[in-house]
């Protein structure tokens, strides 16, 4: 990225126009992709979740994401910025994703530092291993101790602090190039691998075939927060990135290829860890262990098996980081930008609190496990449910009205079509942006409250 100076701050542009979408793309794909979205699919019935999913991305995920970049563009501003900028009080909305920010990233590390343990595993050959059992067992241990668990935890955050600390670097954009590529292909080898074990046909079936009887609240509930969660919508940081997109740039292409390259990786991540997961006996509702007790097995049946696995687990932490940073630089950038606090002192401070606030989430896969804050959650899953159903969710509510209605449609696709492209869609967008989004989203948060609270 090239740095211009504005007024009394400085704007980064990004250097190509590749680097939005890179950047975009690597807040977009994440854990909530190669961890998240193929355990809840498990938990979740499998094919009903994944169709309520797509039913939600292509009338809510789509339409807010567009919304997003143009309110970055037109402002040119980050999240509390944008929305004060046209409506005074409306910076709210960007506070709730500074907010959200905190939490968000308190929980991803927590799961950010299982990756760096497995990346370190995989380089010992300490997974190299194809009974289900076992794996469980390894994976178990290792989050059930409190020192170790912690320590990588904040070693997760201590890199995406450092990162986050040399500018959204063109080290990073440069290696997203590279990174982003290889991690897609990588995923359709082991899902061409995990399709060929026998017995894989039934995983195929549960993830694609939707049996509507399982269509239940919950389900309903958790495929909106994963839409949310995997987009990276919500908390800001699409109407950050936004902002650094330059007016001749074509906002159609970049709101619409991001979801759709999101969603090929969420399914070729279900597709590597489902078919296994029946064709070598695990537990499709096994939770947030999915991953890093399936994926294992299959590496173990595969030549070269073990070279697959550092790779993968290095691409994993490659995506996650990209994601951690988004996070990061949401609250970061609110202290900036708002509060004309020092970049190093609050991105060092904000770091310290994340880690303060996510130590218990960690804690609470091992010795806090039955330590509830709330109903029956312990503090990862009213973290996780937090942010993926409220939290974020009111952000894209939010969002959506204030696009729809506050700012207006109509000038929003005038913000669209400013590079000369023609909005051929526009007519649907907007219905969707102020009759659908809001009324869907505000029914399904209601019911995020009742789920959470009960
Ligand atoms: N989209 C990221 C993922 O799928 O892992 C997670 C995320 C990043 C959520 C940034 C929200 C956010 F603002």
């Amino acid at each position: 990225m090239d740095t211009i100076n504005t007024k009394n701050q400085k704007r980064d542009k990004w250097a190509s126009k590749l680097g939005f979408i890179l950047a975009a793309a690597g807040s977009a794909v994440g854990l909530g992709n190669l961890w998240k979205f193929p355990y809840s699919a498990g938990a979740n019935g499998g094919g009903a979740f994944v169709m309520v999913y797509f039913l939600f991305l292509i009338t809510i995920g789509f339409p807010l994401m567009l919304a997003a970049i143009t309110l970055g563009r037109k402002t040119q501003l980050s999240a509390v910025g944008a929305y004060r900028s046209i409506k005074k009080k409306w910076a709210f909305v960007g506070g709730l994703g500074v907010v959200c920010g905190f939490f968000i990233l308190a929980m991803y590390s927590t799961v950010g530092g299982w990756v760096i343990y497995y990346v370190i595993k995989a380089l010992t050959g300490g997974l190299a291993e194809k009974n289900p059992q076992v794996l469980g067992e390894i994976f178990g241990e290792f989050i059930t101790s409190p020192g170790i668990s912690v320590a990588y935890q904040g070693l997760f955050l201590l890199l995406t602090l450092l990162i986050v600390l040399r500018g959204i670097s063109s080290g990073i954009e440069k290696a997203s190039k590279i990174m982003m590529p290889a991690l897609f292909v990588i995923m359709i080898v082991i899902a061409i691998r995990a399709l060929s074990l026998e017995g894989a046909y039934e995983g195929v079936k549960f993830l694609l075939v939707p049996d509507f009887s399982k269509i239940n609240m919950s389900v309903i509930v958790n495929a909106l927060g994963q839409v949310f969660f995997s987009l990276s919508i919500g908390m800001g940081v699409m109407v950050t990135y936004g902002s650094y997109f330059d007016r001749e740039s074509n906002l159609l292409q970049a709101g619409t290829s991001i979801p759709i390259l999101d969603t090929m990786v969420a399914i070729l991540a279900g597709l590597a860890t489902l078919p296994a997961v029946f064709a070598l006996g695990f537990e499709a509702s096994a939770g947030p262990g999915l991953m890093f007790v399936t994926l294992p097995a299959v590496f173990a049946s595969m030549a070269f098996g073990n070279v697959f696995c550092i790779l993968f687990f290095l691409l994993v932490l490659f995506a996650a980081l990209t994601s951690s940073i988004s996070m990061l630089e949401v609250c970061v950038s609110y202290f900036v930008d708002e509060k004309n606090v020092d970049r190093v002192k609050s991105s060092i401070i904000i770091s310290i609190i994340i880690f303060i606030i996510g130590v218990p989430a960690t804690l609470s896969m091992g010795p806090w496990s039955d330590l509830t804050i709330l109903g029956n959650l312990n503090f990862f899953d009213f973290y996780d449910k937090l942010t993926s159903n409220i939290l974020l969710t009111s952000g894209g509510l939010f969002l959506s009205i204030f696009v729809g209605w506050i700012w207006g449609a109509d000038k929003a696709v005038e913000e669209i079509e400013r590079n000369g492209t023609k909005f051929k869609l526009a007519p649907v967008w907007k219905f969707l942006i102020k009759f659908v989004v809001p009324p869907a989203v505000s029914i399904v948060l209601l019911n995020s409250f009742k789920e959470v609270l009960a």
